[in-house]
């Protein structure tokens, strides 16, 4: 059965981003996941299908208001139930919300499906995310124009998760981030590109001096670029190879 994902959002067609290209139009095409949507202006009940209106207390811009939302949810809720899935958690992407890690996109990726709430202008009635909203999921400290790119952003990280979405089902067990640390460097043909040589080893056919390596750069390139997760990597305990490759980096990074 495919990944169920319904999306309450008033610009549907910025959905075809993911929908129809790379690899998660082709996972839609196969019926790893399926998306729909639903547009609050169809749910309204004023001439103009108005969806906002002025924030009480005064202040700039407009505010979404509760009923559309409301009845799109409950919309792409009776579509989940028929389809057999019960208590789908109903997800609004907002800058509030809880930073959206590799762990959370594994998690999502073991659900039947889901329910994104896109927000615009300067947000939702506070009321509706109360009574709707299962969980606020954020993609960065930063403030987007909306939820839109957010909700693809969490679709594309969690459909890269499953089976048979990569051309190389190892892909995914290798992307950074998957053991707490960033990917090693990559190399393709050819060999010299204006003087500069592959490193030697990854042509040297030896599987077991290739792993130690990648896993050496690995190690060394999160010490270097990302502290935080170094950090991270260093609480939770290192193996004693990876212990040995470290030092082995720091000392070669700092002859350099
Ligand atoms: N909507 C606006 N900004 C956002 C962010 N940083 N993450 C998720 N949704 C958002």
């Amino acid at each position: 059965m495919p990944f169920e994902c319904d999306v309450i959002t008033l610009f549907p067609e910025m959905f075809s981003a993911i929908t129809q290209y790379g690899i998660t139009g082709k996972a839609c095409k196969n019926g790893i996941f399926q998306l729909v949507t639903w547009n609050p202006r169809d749910f309204t009940h004023n001439n103009h299908r108005t969806v906002d209106d002025d924030p009480y207390g005064g202040g700039p811009g407009m505010v979404m208001m509760a009923q559309p939302l409301e009845d799109s949810i409950i919309q792409a809720k009776t579509r989940q139930i028929k389809l057999g899935l019960k208590n789908t958690r109903v997800i609004y992407l907002s800058p509030q919300g809880k930073p959206l890690d590799h762990e959370t996109a594994k998690m999502f990726s073991n659900l039947p499906g889901f329910i994104l709430l896109c927000g615009r202008y300067e947000g939702i009635d506070e009321r509706l995310i109360i009574n709707q909203v299962d969980m606020e999921l954020s993609i960065g400290d930063y403030v987007l124009s909306g939820g839109e790119l957010a909700a693809m952003v969490l679709i594309d990280c969690i459909i890269r998760q499953m089976p048979g979405t990569l051309g190389d089902p190892e892909s995914a067990t290798q992307d950074s981030f998957v053991n707490g640390l960033l990917e090693h460097p990559h190399y393709t043909r050819p060999e010299q590109y204006k003087g500069d040589c592959v490193p030697e080893i990854l042509m040297s056919g030896n599987h077991a001096h290739i792993r130690r390596w990648r896993l050496q750069q690995s190690l060394g390139r999160t010490w270097l670029k990302r502290p935080d997760l170094f950090e991270l990597k260093f609480a939770q305990g290192m193996t004693g190879e990876e212990e040995i490759l470290l030092e082995e980096f720091k000392k070669s990074y700092k002859s350099r």
